[in-house]
C-alpha cells in the first residue's frame, strides 16, 4: 500500500518545505518511488526542485496541480482536461516525480469552495496513479484550508516540522487536534507520523528551554532528530538539488538520520 505523508503546520517558515522536499529526496535515492505533490500556491517545493522557466513551460503544456482541482486557467494545460499522469512531471530527483504547484491556488477556497466533494478533489485526481509510487509527499501550505485538506484526505500520515522558538511553538496542539478532527469527520485514519525541530539555530539558554519544553510538552511525538540551520538548505534550493546532491556533509547526515527514522514511524 501506498504510503502517503503530509507537511503540515499552520505557521509559516519552519522548514516544511525543505523537509518535504528532501525527504522526497531520500526516499527516491533509496529506491522508494517516490511522488512529490506541491499543494501551496507559493509553489516553493516545485521551485525547489526545477528553474521557473521549466515550471512556465511544463504549466502550459501539461498543467499543475490547479488542473487536478479543477480551477481551470486559460494558460494551463493548452485548455485541454487534464488527468494526473499529463500534470506529473517525470523525474526532479532520481525516484521522483513531482506534481507542481500554481500560484491560481491562492484563491481556491473561494473557486471549489462551492463544489460537491471539494475535500476529495485530488484523491480522485490522483488515483489511477496512487498505485505507481511507494511514497508519496504532500507539501502543504501553512493553513488548512482546502489544499491541505485535500492532501490530508489522501494522507496516511502527517508530519510536524516546528522551529524551536517561541512563537512556533504554539499552535501545534491546536493543529493536532484539527488534523484528528479533519480525520474523524472524513472517516478517514491519518496517524500522526511525529513532530520534528527543524531550523534549529545556534545554542542559547532561551532556545534549550523552548526545545526542552517541546519535548516535555510533546513527549511520545518529537522525533529524536533535529535539522539545524544550515546554509546549504537554502542553497541547494536555489540549485534544484536536494542536499543530498550538495557537499555539505552535516546537513546530509542530519537529513539521513530524519529521513530514517520518519521512514520507520511510517512503517517503511
Ligand atoms: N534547515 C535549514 N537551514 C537553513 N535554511 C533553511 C532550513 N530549512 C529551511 N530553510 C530556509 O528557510 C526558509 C523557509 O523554509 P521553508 O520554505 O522550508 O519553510 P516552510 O515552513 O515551508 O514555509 P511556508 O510556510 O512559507 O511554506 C526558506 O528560505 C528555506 O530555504
Ligand atoms: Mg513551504
Amino acid at each position: 500500500m501506498t504510503v502517503v505523508l503530509s507537511c503540515v503546520n499552520l505557521k509559516g517558515g519552519v522548514g516544511k518545505t525543505a523537509i518535504a522536499v528532501n525527504f522526497a529526496a531520500y526516499c527516491g535515492e533509496n529506491g522508494y518511488k517516490t511522488l512529490l505533490v506541491d499543494l501551496d500556491p507559493q509553489t516553493n517545493a516545485t521551485f525547489s526542485c526545477i528553474s521557473p522557466e521549466a515550471w512556465s513551460k511544463h504549466r502550459k503544456k501539461h498543467g499543475t496541480v490547479a488542473d487536478l482541482f479543477g480551477v481551470r486557467n486559460s494558460e494551463s494545460a493548452e485548455g485541454k482536461s487534464t488527468s494526473a499522469s499529463d500534470v506529473i512531471l517525470r523525474s526532479v530527483f532520481a525516484n521522483v516525480d513531482l506534481v507542481p504547484s500554481d500560484l491560481s491556488l491562492f484563491t481556491i477556497d473561494l473557486d471549489i469552495g462551492g463544489r460537491s466533494a471539494r475535500e476529495t478533489l485530488l484523491k480522485k485526481a490522483l488515483k489511477d496513479v496512487m498505485d505507481d509510487y511507494d511514497i508519496i509527499v504532500c507539501d502543504c501550505p501553512p493553513n488548512l484550508t482546502l489544499p491541505t485538506q485535500n492532501a490530508l484526505a489522501i494522507s496516511t500520515h502527517y508530519v510536524v516540522p516546528v522551529s524551536p522558538d517561541f512563537l512556533s511553538s504554539l499552535g501545534i496542539a491546536l493543529l493536532m487536534t484539527r488534523v484528528e478532527k479533519f480525520g474523524d469527520d472524513m472517516e478517514h485514519a491519518i496517524e500522526n507520523a511525529g513532530i520534528v525541530l527543524s531550523r534549529v539555530g545556534r545554542p542559547s539558554a532561551f532556545r534549550d528551554q523552548t526545545t526542552a519544553d517541546l519535548r516535555k510538552q510533546f513527549a511520545g511525538q518529537m522525533l529524536k532528530a533535529e535539522i539545524k540551520e544550515r546554509s546549504v538548505v537554502t542553497e541547494s534550493t536555489a540549485k534544484n538539488k536536494s542536499v543530498f546532491q550538495m557537499g555539505d556533509q552535516q546537513a546530509k547526515q542530519e537529513f539521513t538520520a530524519f529521513s530514517k527514522e520518519l521512514l520507520k514511524k511510517l512503517g517503511v
